[in-house]
């Protein structure tokens, strides 16, 4: 029988193919996380960071479109396994088990559709970057002189709308709840779930979770506070601070560029 025919026909190919799929996007949302949690470093970290990847020209688009294709599968599925549900549903719930099982999928299906929701937005947000005016898109050098985007302003002043920043925590808290979720069911997929083995899994999985939401909440919370602040000059919220280094040395080539243009202006 055709491999394709097993992983997108039959039930248990589905749960597999669906596994598969959740555990690359779970994958993808953990390195996510490590890179942006880069945002507590020196500015220089993340910025290089972003602007290493968007070098990476058609890599970064190879990558997309796999993440992409990846995503697209295991929505098509979930809505496939859904309607196979539904369709062999007995009249009425039998009992608190096939209920609570019924509750789970459905929250689940919720909190993959509003974190479809989120995704779109956070890509026009960040991605695209047209949710917000061109100063909420600001440039910036690194200590070496390159040119790159200023990636590090560009999270904090989208955090600053406290409304913005409570989608995100809500988006993130929901997604958690789906990785928890998934992850569960994706050990019970595999036959991992076992009498031994299923209380540890489980609580590993929750730790996972929360930490993941934690380490979000911490982004959102540390930009939407003042924590973490604007460490470019030339970007609206900028205070500068005697005690730290930026000016003198990060800033320097900017600093020199608008130094030039005012002097050029007064002459
Ligand atoms: C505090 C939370 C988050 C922050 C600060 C954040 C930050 C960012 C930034 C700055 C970018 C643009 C990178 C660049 O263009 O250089 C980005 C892209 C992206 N983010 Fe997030 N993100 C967060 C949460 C999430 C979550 C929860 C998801 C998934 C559900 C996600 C999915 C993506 C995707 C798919 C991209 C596009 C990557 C690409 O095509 O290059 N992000 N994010």
């Amino acid at each position: 029988m055709n491999i394709l025919h097993v992983l997108f026909k039959s039930s248990i190919g589905k749960k597999i193919t669906m596994a598969v799929t959740g555990f690359i996007l779970f994958g993808f949302v953990i390195g996510h996380l490590s890179g942006n949690l880069q945002i507590f470093a020196h500015p220089d970290k993340i910025n290089a960071y972003a602007h290493f990847l968007e070098a990476l020209g058609p890599g970064l688009w190879l990558i997309r479109l796999f993440l992409l294709a990846i995503l697209i599968i295991h929505v098509w599925l979930a809505a496939q396994l859904t309607l196979e549900n539904k369709a062999a549903r007995p009249q009425g719930y039998q009992n608190q088990i096939t209920l609570r099982a019924t509750l789970a999928s459905r929250y689940m299906r919720v909190t993959g559709v509003i974190v479809l929701v989120f995704i779109v937005y956070h890509l026009l947000h960040f991605t695209v970057r047209v949710t917000h005016g061109p100063e909420a898109y600001p440039n910036t050098v690194l200590i070496d002189g390159t040119p790159v985007r200023d990636v590090h302003s560009m999270i904090i002043l989208g955090f600053q709308n406290p409304l913005i920043s409570i989608f995100y925590i809500l988006a993130v808290g929901l997604l958690s709840w789906h990785l928890r979720h998934g992850l569960v069911s994706m050990f019970q997929s595999i036959g991992w779930q076992t009498r031994t083995w299923s209380k540890a899994l489980n609580k590993i999985v929750l730790a996972v979770c929360v930490l993941y939401f934690l380490g979000n909440a911490l982004i959102v919370g540390a930009a939407m506070s003042g924590q973490v602040r604007i460490q470019n000059p030339q970007v609206a919220g900028y205070v500068c601070r005697t005690d730290c280094e930026i000016c003198g040395l990060r800033n320097a080539a900017t600093i020199a560029e608008s130094d030039e243009a005012a002097s050029d202006n007064q002459s």
